[in-house]
């Protein structure tokens, strides 16, 4: 039984947490940004970085079906359990966050493009709820990162306190080779 991911499996990993870092930076950014002509680039990033990672996860849950995860490390009970349980949760945010984004596009009823590359518009515009989707995009992106510090926290508790080479698990290098 392999001890750690497949390296398809590790790169898709770090690619999701680069990605989720750099959307939701720019996305804080083109909220305080003033109106000028970087911030429609910055707005567009910000989209297709999201759309991206739509594909990115949905790409890691077929890859899950096809190479199954190392067998767990050495852990009590509970402490299996809740990080299963926050691997779902990240799962389950991952794609709701940008889903719900796709969704707020829609319905603010604008259509938009990076590099001359136009996108669909899935959504009718809907003044009625547009505020309401976007607190929704706000307050699961807030809590998605703050599932992903708590996910890091946990990470750097096993490697560093508990010392039971966790990290490994999701890196190409190998306690031999340190
Ligand atoms: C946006 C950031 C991140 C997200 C969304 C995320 C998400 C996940 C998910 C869903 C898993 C479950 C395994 C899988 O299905 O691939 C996982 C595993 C893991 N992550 Fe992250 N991760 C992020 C950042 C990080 C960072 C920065 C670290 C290092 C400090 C880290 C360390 C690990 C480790 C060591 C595992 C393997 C855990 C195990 O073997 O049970 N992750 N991560
Ligand atoms: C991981 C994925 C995503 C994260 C973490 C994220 C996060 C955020 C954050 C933090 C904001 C600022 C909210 C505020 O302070 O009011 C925002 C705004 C926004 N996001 Fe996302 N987002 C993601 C994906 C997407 C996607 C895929 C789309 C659409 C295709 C999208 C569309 C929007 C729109 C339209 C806004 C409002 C921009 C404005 O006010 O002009 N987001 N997002």
């Amino acid at each position: 039984m392999p001890t750690r991911f497949d390296a398809f499996s590790r790169t898709l990993h770090w690619l999701m947490a680069g990605l989720i870092f750099f959307v939701f930076a720019v996305g804080l950014i083109q909220e305080w940004m003033p109106r000028n002509d970087t911030r429609p680039v910055v707005i567009a990033l910000h989209l297709f970085g999201g759309t991206a990672l739509i594909g990115l996860v949905a790409l890691r849950i077929f890859w899950a079906f096809l190479r199954k995860a190392p067998a767990e490390v050495a852990m009590p009970r509970w402490m299996a359990l809740s990080s299963k349980a926050a691997h779902l949760l990240l799962y389950g945010f991952m794609l709701a966050v940008p889903l719900i984004g796709v969704w707020l596009y829609g319905v603010r009823g604008r259509s938009y493009s990076l590099f001359g590359v136009p996108m669909p518009m899935l959504f009718e515009k809907n003044d009625s709820i547009r505020r309401m989707v976007g607190e929704v995009h706000e307050v699961t992106a807030y809590l998605m990162m703050t599932l992903v510090i708590l996910h890091i926290g946990a990470a750097l508790y096993h490697h560093i306190i508990l010392k039971d080479g966790l990290l490994f698990r999701m890196s190409g290098r190998t306690p031999s080779q340190r």
